[in-house]
């Protein structure tokens, strides 16, 4: 009988889970014997038993199209006292030998526990557009966001600019500023606000207004998702702090600003949340390469039987990291960047 490997892909999508898809098939092919099975829709397949049979033929020319061919969820095997179980009675039926988990820090987390705490031999790949995963350079899915954004923040400065008005731009990145800070500074925004930073909206508006007087009646504000203002200049009632910083779902905080903004400097300041644009269309080039590159490293990590291990990208090299390195502790901004940005403040 030969090498059984299960594939998911789990929690929020992004660009290029079909490139690692791909490359983990093409790769199982030059191993005689050796077949993949797609969980669908995360851990949810595996609860289910939903999987199929991937070959060579069912992932020709998904490497360019976004989202997931296998579909994902964010259900958790430890979400349900008899998930575990019913995980275990999957694999056995299914006679799988291993299983890729393609992931965020939480898909990965369970993954974790699954190994540690069931032994089912599996091994990680870091994927997510919010680049808040440890061990890893860089996961795969950030860099077509943050040229999403860009692009965006490209065309809202043209009519900010038509219309001398402040533009805020929220983007996503849930408890870490990278995807504001990379994408903010490739769009040459004014301000950048993110979680690490704590904002001073009396500061923020001092800016706005020494810019006009330079001369630069329109300004470009890039705004985390998860940015909040320090508490000594907070402008948001207790009402609107738990609908913006909801738990597990975050978002309003673009709007909130633009209005307080418009109020305390009276510059016309409209607002734009770019929502999961920044999760869908095609994978750039550098993560269809970085996908493909970690699909092929998993699978022979499977070969290799390195279970309880992530594929990482460390100095521009795919190596193999423990798991447990990857979710210890969620990698907020680097304050290298941050300085960076603050450069361009004002
Ligand atoms: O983790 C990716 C991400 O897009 C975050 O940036 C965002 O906060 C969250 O997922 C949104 O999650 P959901 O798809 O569950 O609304």
């Amino acid at each position: 009988m030969g090498l059984r490997v299960g594939i998911m892909t789990g929690g929020g999508d992004c660009p290029g889970l079909n490139a690692v898809i791909r490359a983990v098939v093409r790769r199982a092919a030059l191993v005689e014997g050796a077949e993949v099975l797609g969980v669908n829709n995360g851990w949810r397949g595996l609860i289910e038993d939903d999987l199929a049979p991937l070959t060579r033929q069912s992932v020709t020319g998904i490497l360019p199209r976004g989202g997931t061919i296998l579909g994902t969820s964010r259900i958790n095997p430890n979400d349900g006292p008899d998930y575990p179980a019913l995980i275990r009675a999957t694999w056995e039926r299914r006679r799988l030998d291993a299983l890729i988990v393609v992931g965020g820090e939480g898909t990965l987390r369970a993954a974790r526990d699954v190994w540690h705490e069931h032994g089912l031999p599996l091994v990680g790949i870091p994927k997510t557009i919010d680049n808040d995963l440890d061990g890893t350079d860089f996961p795969f899915g950030f860099d077509t966001a943050v040229n999403t954004v860009m692009e965006a923040v490209d065309r809202l400065h043209s009519t900010a600019e038509s219309h001398h008005r402040v533009m805020v731009i929220e983007v996503m990145g849930r408890h870490a500023g990278w995807i504001a800070a990379y994408g903010g500074i490739a769009g040459g925004a004014d301000v950048i606000l993110v979680p690490e930073h704590p904002f001073r909206i009396s500061r923020i508006c001092e800016l706005l207004q020494h810019r006009k007087r330079q001369g630069s009646a329109f300004s470009i504000i890039v705004v985390a998702e998860d940015a909040h203002p320090v508490e000594d200049d907070n402008f948001l009632d207790e009402e609107t702090l738990s609908q913006i910083y909801r738990q597990g779902r975050l978002g309003g905080i673009g709007f909130y600003l633009a209005r307080e903004i418009e109020a305390r400097t009276g510059i016309e300041t409209r607002h734009a949340n770019l929502g999961y644009v920044q999760r869908g269309g095609s994978p750039s080039a550098f993560d269809r390469v970085l996908a493909t590159r970690f699909g092929v490293k998993a699978f022979e990590m499977v070969l290799d039987k390195e279970w309880g291990r992530m594929a990482a990208l460390r100095c521009a090299k795919v190596v193999s990291i423990p798991l447990d390195d990857a979710v210890r502790k969620i990698k907020r901004l680097d304050e290298e960047i941050y300085h960076v940005a603050e450069v361009f403040f004002g």
